[in-house]
């Protein structure tokens, strides 16, 4: 898909009118972020799922303000006409609303964000309300909450009992009210996503719920099969990247190991006559130094 424009989020509420949909693709880099402009992904999301794919850590909690606004910055740079949506660290508001407006600002000033994701319930309805009166454009993630993974005890579905989707649709519909842009549901049963989807009249964005949600995210690592082991369930591979990159790496090791790169045509070459000159002035300048030894 070829874009002519910036894509807004006024768009994808212009397209969630219509019933078209929308692609969400989490990004940490500027390489990618280009290729995935090229492509028309229309929202780059700067997950702090970052933590888990780049750095390793068992969850997302390990990662740094300062950090993320650093990759959000270079993904901007290689997408500047797709939505760019930041995601607010672990304690980066939580604390205190003026945290959530100081911090949410820099990812809008420094990072050129055109929103900010933070993982809420309904208990965090003034923190998104001061946000968007502080001119910051919130999404606002509700369902499975990675940040909150030692008060829900694991990475489990939400929202599977009456009660407790009651409870999400009720949270999302305040969310709206509350002045949210978009709400990101993760990890809820697709009918449930699909109710909310259709009672909102900002987009909805699904991560694991189903086919009625207005976007779609998936983790880029999962969708292009970079990580070794089966991927899950929920996720649709488009590419074996893991196996592609495994052969490259191997064969560039085994290419110069055993002498095969580089070669002369990979190399820089000097013209003849200056090589000559350089033999004459290394060798010179050894019998030189011969010369002056004493003895
Ligand atoms: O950080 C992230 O990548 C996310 C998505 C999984 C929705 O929040």
């Amino acid at each position: 898909m070829t874009r002519h424009r910036k894509t807004t989020i006024a768009d994808l509420t212009e397209r969630k009118q219509t019933g078209g949909k929308f692609s969400v693709l989490t990004c940490y880099d500027y390489s990618t972020a280009r290729l995935m402009s090229e492509a028309g992904i229309d929202v780059l999301l700067v997950g702090d799922t970052y933590g888990e794919v780049c750095l390793g850590h068992a969850t997302t909690l390990g990662v740094r303000l300062d950090h993320l606004l650093t990759i959000t910055e270079a993904v901007r740079r290689g997408a500047p006409d797709a939505v760019l949506m930041g995601d607010m660290p672990y304690m980066s508001y939580q604390p205190s609303i003026s945290d959530a407006i100081r911090n949410g600002g820099r990812f809008m000033a420094e990072a050129g964000c055109d929103c900010v994701k933070v993982e809420v319930d309904g208990q965090s309805l003034r923190t998104v309300e001061a946000m968007a009166t502080a001119s910051i454009p919130v999404v606002a993630h509700l369902g499975l909450r990675p940040q909150s993974i030692h008060l829900h005890g694991g990475y489990k579905a939400q929202a599977k009992s009456a009660e407790d989707a009651r409870r999400l649709v009720d949270d999302a519909v305040m969310m709206e009210q509350a002045g949210a842009v978009m709400v990101l549901l993760e990890a809820v049963p697709q009918r449930v996503a699909g109710l909310i989807a259709e009672r909102l009249t900002i987009p909805v964005i699904g991560c694991v719920a189903g086919p009625h949600c207005d976007g779609t995210v998936v983790v880029m690592h999962d969708m292009l099969g970079y990580a070794a082991g089966h991927p899950p369930r929920s996720v649709k591979v488009y590419a074996n990247l893991h196996d592609t990159l495994l052969d490259a790496f191997r064969a560039y090791g085994d290419d110069v190991v055993h002498g095969r790169f580089p070669t002369a045509d990979n190399a820089i070459h000097m013209a003849p006559a200056e090589y000559e000159r350089l033999r004459e002035l290394v060798g010179g300048r050894r019998k030189a130094q011969l010369a002056a030894k004493p003895g």
